[in-house]
């Protein structure tokens, strides 16, 4: 009773002027950025950088699996479990009060749909995504915008410099090693033998988006479809055959090459608000209108990373996990309300590596993990809420 006193006293005291009192915070509105969950890898090219047999996927590449689909049922009826805490929904959702809107990939909409079938049971909610499958949506197209020549130049710049400050020297070795490269394709017919030996470039091709060539892109397919086929539940000898296993220095090792792909990319400071522009520029409508209530975006890591960076937030960790940006991992926009003001808090909340192998049903007992996301240009209380007139004047969104 003493602790719970005081910790009322702390907040009142350090709260923003007239204090929150979190026990009697109404939630109003949710929007949900969401990558989508397990998928197969994203090439079915693999074969040549190695010769020994990869793992059979029974979809083709690109796809979302079974257990992809059940694992983001799972994070749909948690969050379920939360909005019913927090008398967010009363029974199904208003047509005018949810909107779901996945890219055109089919793993996106499938995830989407196993998000909201889950989250809303028998609620015949629609998926919204654009029409053209065989195109992506422009607002989920990560791309530089700005067609200048000195927008273009001051990116390529910065993507140079990151690139020429990633040293994956001993990640390169290790993946070489695991590959044995000798006796693959790719040594035989291209003298692609040692991915230490090479060197990545950066390559920026207008409406394409911002990518790598070299080892970092080799490497970087080739630790996604290992990561893929750890999440999936694979033998671990069907796992970089055998040689990760579990252990945890050798994974936080071999993703590296994943966070610095992605840190490279999209990590810009010259450029992360022009390539996630079309997408915050929904996002502030819909922050700004106050509606729809709860919107479910889902797209991809290269989303949830510009989107990510143009808010600036203070650095964080996302413990359990060895991806930048999680699979089925949700960045969750949420406001509140008190009788006087209204409040902004962000979570990143993610299924731990762990969770995703065991197929792990989620739940308050055992539940993602949710990490608060606290924007520079915020004066945050210290339960992580900041002013939404505060939030909505930020930066990112001009
Ligand atoms: C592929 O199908 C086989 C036979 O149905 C099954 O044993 C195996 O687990 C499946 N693999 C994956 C990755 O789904
Ligand atoms: C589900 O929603 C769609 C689109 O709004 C509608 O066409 C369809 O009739 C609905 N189905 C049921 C069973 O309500
Ligand atoms: C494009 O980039 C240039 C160089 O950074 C900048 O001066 C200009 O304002 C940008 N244009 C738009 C429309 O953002
Ligand atoms: C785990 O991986 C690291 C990095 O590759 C390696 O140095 C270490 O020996 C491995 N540990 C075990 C128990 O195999
Ligand atoms: C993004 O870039 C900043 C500045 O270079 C760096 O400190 C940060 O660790 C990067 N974030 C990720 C996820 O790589």
């Amino acid at each position: 009773m003493a602790a719970v006193l005081t910790l009322t006293v702390l907040l009142c005291l350090f709260g923003l002027g007239k204090g929150i009192d979190v026990q009697r915070l109404n939630l109003e509105q949710v929007l949900i950025l969401s990558r989508h969950n397990v998928r197969t890898p994203l090439t079915g090219e693999l074969e040549m950088y190695a010769s020994k047999p990869w793992p059979k996927w029974n979809v083709s590449s690109g796809l979302l699996t079974r257990k992809g689909y059940q694992l983001e049922g799972y994070m749909g009826e948690y969050i379920a479990d939360w909005f019913a805490t927090e008398n967010f929904f009363n029974g199904c959702p208003k047509e005018d009060e949810i909107i779901v809107y996945s890219n055109t990939k089919p793993r996106t909409i499938a995830s989407a749909k196993a998000f909201a079938e889950s989250a809303f049971k028998n609620c015949n909610i629609t998926v919204k995504h654009h029409e053209n499958l065989a195109a992506m949506d422009p607002m989920f197209l990560p791309i530089f915008h700005n067609k200048t020549a000195a927008f273009k130049q001051q990116a390529r710049e910065e993507m140079t410099r990151k690139l020429n400050e990633v040293d994956l020297t001993e990640a390169y070795r290790e993946m070489t090693r695991i590959l044995n490269m000798q006796s693959s394709d790719v040594c035989k017919k291209l003298a692609i033998c040692d991915l230490v030996a090479l060197k990545s470039d950066i390559v920026t091709e207008d409406g394409e988006e911002p990518n790598v060539n070299g080892p970092l892109f080799i490497a970087n397919a080739i630790v996604d479809s290992f990561i893929m086929s750890y999440y999936e539940g694979m033998p671990l000898s069907d796992v970089a055959w055998g040689e990760i296993q579990d252990n945890a220095t050798k994974w936080e090792l071999l993703t590296s090459i994943a966070r610095e792909n992605q840190n490279v990319r999209f990590n810009l400071t010259s450029a992360s608000k022009d390539v996630a522009g079309p997408l915050l520029k929904y996002m502030y409508n819909i922050f700004k209108s106050g509606t729809p209530k709860f919107t479910l975006l889902v797209g991809h890591d290269s989303n949830l990373n510009g989107v990510i960076n143009a808010f600036d937030f203070q650095p964080f960790v996302l413990p359990g996990q060895f991806e930048p940006f999680p699979i089925g991992g949700k960045v969750i926009f949420q406001k509140w309300s008190d009788a006087n003001e209204k409040y902004l808090k962000i979570e990143y909340v993610y299924p731990t590596v762990k969770q995703l192998r065991n197929g792990e049903k989620l739940s308050r007992l055992d539940p993602p993990q949710r990490v608060l996301l606290i924007p520079k240009g915020c004066k945050m209380s210290p339960v992580g809420f900041c002013p939404w007139s505060e939030f909505l004047k930020l930066n990112t969104f001009s």
